[in-house]
């Protein structure tokens, strides 16, 4: 049995930001737009969001106090904002950590607990205003899950609040919005869109839905991410990564992922790496551990890559320029416990399509530090 949830509509192609407006409209009169810090507003995304409210004569007030990582303190303003504007829907615009931090914000206003409550697992119980995502990167697919990854910065735990109610109403998917991201933001979340899609495609949860949407997301991202992190301006390859990222979100809000994952997280957090660079420096040796398991899987990626898919997706990550390693993030040894013991519960970890042992965890961290 298995079940299949993902946004409501989903407006792709370039130049759909326009719709915002027609969109956003049907939702209400006021709207809080959750940003970045800065880089939407330098790229004039946020200026072009707010008159194209306007002029469907929308009250718009913009969070943009939304860190790389979004903290339980920011969910907290964002929903009290909700609150005093009595705000009729949500907007999320940026990269994964907006869209995640605006999609809580929208899933939670109408719930009265403080947001550390079901940071700890309380379940939403009122369903939330309704959440429109304007991604304007290519990796998370947080514009088609529905939850959110909050930090609690006092614990370093990195953990997700979730509800079936936070998926989005509208994702309005415009690869135009990507063009401005430098070409190392790029290579790291593309690296996260290629991540999410193999370990969605080779989850002990996947289904015949979640493969097709996954096996095309791969083929998509690798066929243009080596492109737009040479040139950002190539649309054709923005849009691949843009359909990439979507796809691939899809498919793993339904069949989860893996050990990639399952391991990123608490490295993440607790040494700050960005999360895409994360996982393409682990991809390659979690596929080296799932090869026997997901040897099928790994042929026709193969297959379709015209070379094996470890050699492809190492050579890849070389071309694009992330690191071999995480040695320059200084990771103790002592601290090897504490990330496996953080890693080993995680629903990713649980999703590989090999069960993973702590050994297997200390082999990789072993080899990445
Ligand atoms: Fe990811």
């Amino acid at each position: 049995m298995a079940t299949f949830i993902t946004a409501q509509k989903l407006i792709t192609g370039a130049g759909t930001l326009v719709d915002c407006g027609t969109e956003s409209a049907r939702f209400g009169k006021s709207c809080l737009l959750v940003t970045g810090r800065s880089s939407l507003r330098k790229a004039g995304i946020t200026d072009r969001l707010m008159d194209l409210l306007a002029e469907h004569s929308i009250a718009a007030h913009v969070f943009d106090g939304v860190n790389a990582e979004p903290t339980l303190h920011m969910l907290d303003e964002g929903r009290k904002l909700v609150h005093d504007l009595n705000a009729d829907f949500v907007i999320g615009a940026g990269g994964g950590s907006a869209m995640d931090a605006g999609k809580v914000i929208a899933g939670l206003a109408n719930e009265e607990a403080p947001s550390i409550e079901f940071h700890e697992g309380k379940k939403v119980e009122k369903l939330g205003i309704p959440f429109i995502a304007i991604p304007t990167t290519s990796g998370t697919g947080s514009e088609v899950t529905k939850n959110g990854v909050i930090t609690n910065g006092a614990a370093q735990v990195k953990k997700s609040i979730r509800d079936d109610g936070f998926m989005a109403k509208v994702v309005i998917l415009d690869p135009e919005l990507t063009i401005p991201v430098p070409p190392d933001i790029t290579a790291n979340t593309g690296m996260d869109a290629l991540t999410q899609a193999i370990e969605s495609y080779t989850s002990i949860h996947a289904t015949p839905i979640t493969e097709a949407l996954s096996i095309k997301a791969i083929s998509l991202i690798c066929r243009s991410l080596p492109v737009v992190c040479k040139n950002g301006n190539n649309i054709d390859a923005r849009t691949d990564m843009a359909y990439g990222s979507l796809m691939a979100g899809m498919a793993l809000a339904n069949a989860r992922l893996g050990a990639v994952h399952g391991l990123a997280h608490p490295l993440g957090v607790r040494y700050g790496i960005p999360h895409g660079l994360v996982c393409g420096v682990l991809l390659p040796r979690v596929m080296r551990l799932n090869a026997e398991a997901a040897g099928e899987k790994y042929a026709k990626i193969a297959r379709m890559v015209k070379k094996d898919a470890i050699e492809f997706v190492e050579e890849l990550s070389d071309k694009v320029g992330l690191p071999k390693n995480l040695r320059e993030f200084d990771i103790s040894r002592e601290a090897f416990d504490a990330i496996i013991e953080e890693s080993m519960p995680s629903g990713s970890l649980k999703a590989n399509p090999k069960p993973i042992t702590e050994d297997d965890l200390r082999t990789i961290l072993e080899e990445i530090t």
